[in-house]
């Protein structure tokens, strides 16, 4: 019976008949949406540290590269960032470096990639996440949804996983709340 009563009301329209459509949706002009590109892609850490402690970044074409400054990188043996432990599947060094251009990532037909565009490294193999990514279910955004408002930002792949060891480590339970009642007592 209730429930008729209710579907009566609803076919009276209502009260306020200006409230009974929302404003026009109209289409404009709307903002970008920048993917944001870690700063410290293409650059890395030296055990040389800052005032405050942090370590200072050196870009990958100081010492690798025809380009390169230095003559480090053709120093065999030197032990600066070697080592590296990859966590990545069954894929090899070569996989995503150039091994001529240490600069470079390198996409499986061979072309060269700057390390800024590693998503489309990523996106070669990844293809159902980088898809998810693009229709906005993987990888998260921040700033407007309605981009007619204002810009979004996306966060890039390497933004969240590491390159040599992207899965995220098992989450551990937490430990269960210490309620001074316990639910079966409080309905006591
Ligand atoms: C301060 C100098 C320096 C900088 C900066 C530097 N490298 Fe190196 N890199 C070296 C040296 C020295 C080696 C070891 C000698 C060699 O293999 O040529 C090396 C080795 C490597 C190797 C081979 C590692 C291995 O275990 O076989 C790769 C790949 C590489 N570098 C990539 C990079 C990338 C990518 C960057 C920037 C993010 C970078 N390097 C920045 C000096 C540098
Ligand atoms: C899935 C692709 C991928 C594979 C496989 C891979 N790398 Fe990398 N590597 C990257 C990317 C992307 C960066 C740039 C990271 C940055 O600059 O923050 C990088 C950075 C580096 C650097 C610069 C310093 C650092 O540690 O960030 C070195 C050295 C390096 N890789 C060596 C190697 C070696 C050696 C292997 C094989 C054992 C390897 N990489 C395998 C993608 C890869
Ligand atoms: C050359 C192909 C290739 C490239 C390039 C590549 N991956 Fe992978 N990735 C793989 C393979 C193979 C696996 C392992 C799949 C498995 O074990 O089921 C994997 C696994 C992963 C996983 C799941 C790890 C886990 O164990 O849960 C993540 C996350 C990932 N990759 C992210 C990335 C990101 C980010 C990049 C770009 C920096 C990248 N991959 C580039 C081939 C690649
Ligand atoms: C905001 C952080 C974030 C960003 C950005 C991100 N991912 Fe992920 N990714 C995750 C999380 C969280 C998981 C789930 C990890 C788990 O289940 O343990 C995941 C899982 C994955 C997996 C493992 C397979 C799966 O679906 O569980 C792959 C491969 C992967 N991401 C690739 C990518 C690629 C490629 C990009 C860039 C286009 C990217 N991710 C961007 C957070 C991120």
């Amino acid at each position: 019976m209730s429930t008729l009563l209710v579907l009566l009301g609803c076919q009276a329209g209502f009260a306020d008949p200006s409230r009974e459509f929302g404003a026009p949706v109209l289409e404009g002009e709307r903002f970008p949406t920048e993917v944001h590109t870690p700063t410290t892609l293409g650059v890395v850490d030296t055990p040389v540290t800052d005032v405050h402690g942090t370590p200072v970044g050196v870009a990958c074409a100081t010492c690798h590269g025809p380009d390169a400054a230095t003559a480090w990188a053709s120093r065999p043996g030197e032990p600066f960032h070697t080592g590296v432990e990859l966590h990545h599947g069954p894929i090899t060094c070569a996989s995503c470096h150039d091994p001529d251009d240490r600069t470079k990532l390198r996409l499986a037909d061979g072309t060269g990639l700057d390390l800024a565009d590693a998503m489309t490294l990523c996106a070669q193999c990844h293809g159902p996440q980088f898809r998810d990514y693009t229709h906005g279910s993987h990888g998260g955004m921040a700033g407007y949804w309605d981009t007619r408002r204002g810009p979004r930002t996306r966060n890039h792949c390497v933004d969240c996983h590491a390159p040599h060891a992207p899965a995220y480590a098992p989450v551990v339970p937490a430990a269960p709340a210490n309620d001074r009642t316990p639910l079966e007592d409080s309905h006591g």
